[in-house]
């Protein structure tokens, strides 16, 4: 099994644009594939498991986007721009400290037993 850390969802380019332009959700989308690339996020060897990256349709937001949904720590930010990315990354993904005024709202993930499991 791989053992997964995180899974970073975004919606940048839906086919209804509605929560941002697709040009910058697009510009977004490589900045995320580029910036896991580089901090080697994506390294089966890494301790804490891979982080997965997904580009969503939508995310059911669809105002302030470019929307990213951080699992399974249900923390949604809104206006992720280029120049946000590798700063969630680095804090949040890597240094478990979410940017506090970036988040637009929490969605806890919980099981019926309560355990969360990170391997797929
Ligand atoms: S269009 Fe981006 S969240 Fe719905």
């Amino acid at each position: 099994m791989q053992r997964v850390s995180h899974h970073l969802l975004l919606c940048a380019t839906p086919t209804k644009a509605k929560c941002c332009d697709s040009a910058l959700g697009a510009q977004t989308w490589n900045e995320l594939k580029s910036v896991v690339r580089e901090l080697n996020l994506e390294n089966t060897e890494r301790p804490e498991g891979i982080v997965l990256r997904s580009k969503a349709d939508c995310l059911r937001v669809c105002v302030r986007g470019p929307i990213l949904l951080v699992w399974p720590d249900g923390i949604w930010y809104a206006e992720v721009s280029p120049d946000r990315v590798k700063r969630i990354i680095e804090q949040h993904i890597i240094g478990h400290q979410p940017i506090e005024e970036w988040i637009l709202k929490r969605t806890p993930f919980e099981t019926s037993t309560g355990a969360l499991s990170g391997e797929i």
